[in-house]
């Protein structure tokens, strides 16, 4: 047989019957292997989903809805103020809080979006979104301002390489040249004051003194609430000529915000009843965060398509919450420095060796033995019994002070992470040097689970 009529046999499924003369269930299983070869090492997975989510884009939290329930009230407020640039007034600057997942970020892509609306030329009013997680100094502040006025490529502030000053009258004079009103919006502001200081809010929010024909309105958002405290007063008080608070939201505002977007993400009937509820509830408890709830249903319903089954039960949603905890659990202890996942370590060695609880003391003992071994230097008991204290701060370990008498104080420290975070630490490349420490003490028992 010429190579070319044997695909055609392959192709049809009956060469191997016919070359080696056998039956029909032989045929069928051959058949089979060979599907299952020919499928991609996802055939299988893909085969079980069943489709639960219409649309998974409606579930993250980039997607941006057309409401957004519960801030029409802000969103309202926000646009009276901003509506003045369209008589050529300067907007009054707006400083925004809110804790995490309030909406801040959402309702200012949303009133973004309205103002290309009502001008889609950008013939009044222009406005500008600066995320200042990512941009976070002055020269790259002033120089992304000026880059979103500046259409002529060639004319285009460079990443580095100007000085300071030039950077900014570059940016001013394409701002004034255009004779309009410009909304700059600066997320997360707190970030950029942390890492480069309030310098260039200073000039940023007295810049209206050196413009002639345009002007510029500031929208500030933080979630930190203390934020403007450390301003220099003039740039707090010019900064937050109006000042909003956005509330977290209750129970029954997440599962309205839930309902919202699960018509568009989910098949008729793929949520059971008290899933959007449940993840509702849980959210609120913990900060009323929008973020959590939408991630709680979206974890929730991916779980339940990758097992096979047909639709989200709370059971997943409680899944999906020790999914999000233990990440986050692990996310922390990964960014430990090396002094403080040694004092971890020593804490774990303890707890496995002795006891649920145990002393300052004790864990010092051991953390030294691991300094030794790691050949790290080790801290004061001091700086040690600091670094406890962030652990618990972070909710790693718990530590409370009790009492001595006479003998003073000392802390009883406990461990408070699962098993899987123990175990994920003790392989992290920086440590796996102790990952077998025992003891000396432990080294002469003879070794049982019990004393593990
Ligand atoms: N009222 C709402 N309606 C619909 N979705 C909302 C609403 N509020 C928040 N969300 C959604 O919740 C998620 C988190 O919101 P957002 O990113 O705006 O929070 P944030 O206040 O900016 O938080 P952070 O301080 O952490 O930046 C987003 O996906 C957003 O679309
Ligand atoms: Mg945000």
């Amino acid at each position: 047989m010429k190579c070319k009529e044997t695909a055609i046999f392959l192709m049809q499924g009956v060469s191997v019957n016919i070359l080696k003369n056998e039956g029909p269930r032989a045929e069928k299983d051959t058949d089979t292997e060979k599907l299952d070869k020919e499928r991609s090492i996802f055939g299988k997975h893909i085969d079980k989903r069943k489709k639960i989510i219409k649309n998974k884009n409606v579930l993250q939290t980039s997607y941006l809805p057309d409401v957004l329930p519960h801030r029409s009230n802000d969103i309202d407020k926000i646009a009276e103020i901003i509506a003045s640039a369209f008589d050529g007034d300067r907007p009054s600057n707006i400083m925004i809080f809110g804790k995490t997942g309030t909406g801040k970020t959402a309702v200012m892509n949303f009133i973004g979006n309205e103002l290309k609306k009502e001008d889609p030329q950008g013939s009044s009013c222009v406005y500008i979104y600066i995320n200042c997680e990512v941009v976070d100094t002055k020269y790259s502040t002033l120089q992304n301002i000026g880059n979103q006025i500046i259409d002529d490529f060639e004319k285009r502030i460079p990443f580095t390489g100007w000085g300071i000053d030039k950077v900014y009258s570059e940016m001013r004079n394409s701002i004034d040249e255009q004779n309009k009103v410009f909304v700059v919006v600066l997320d997360e502001i707190d970030k950029l004051v942390s890492k480069s200081g309030d310098d260039v809010l200073y000039q940023l929010t007295k810049i209206n003194e050196d413009l002639k024909h345009s002007k510029l309105s500031l929208i500030g958002i933080s979630n930190n609430l203390n934020f403007t405290e450390f301003l220099d007063p003039r740039v707090k008080s010019r900064l937050s000529e109006e000042k909003m608070i956005f509330h977290q939201y209750d129970a029954q505002q997440l599962t309205d915000i839930l309902r919202n977007r699960a018509r568009f993400a989910f098949e008729d009937g793929g949520l059971e009843e008290g899933v959007i509820p449940l993840c509702a509830a849980m959210s609120a408890q913990e900060m009323g965060d929008a973020r959590m709830a939408l991630d709680l249903l979206r974890i929730a319903a991916e779980t339940a398509e990758r097992n096979g089954e047909t639709t989200v039960a709370e059971a997943h949603v409680k899944s999906a919450k020790n999914k999000i905890e233990l990440d986050t659990v692990s996310e922390t202890v990964k960014m430990l420095t090396k002094q403080s996942k040694t004092v971890l370590m020593s804490v774990i060695h303890n707890t496995k060796e002795k006891n649920k609880t145990m002393t300052t003391g004790e864990v010092y003992s051991t953390y030294g033995d691991l300094c030794d071994i790691l050949g790290i230097t080790s801290l004061t008991q001091r700086r040690v019994t600091d670094l406890i204290s962030e652990l618990d701060m972070l909710g790693i370990v718990h530590a409370r002070t009790i009492s001595l008498g006479r003998h003073g104080r000392t802390k009883k420290i406990e461990l408070s992470i699962p098993k899987e975070i123990c175990d994920m630490l003790e392989d992290d490349e920086n440590m796996k040097l102790i990952k077998n420490y025992r003891s000396p003490k432990q080294q002469r028992l003879p070794f049982n689970e019990d004393n593990r």
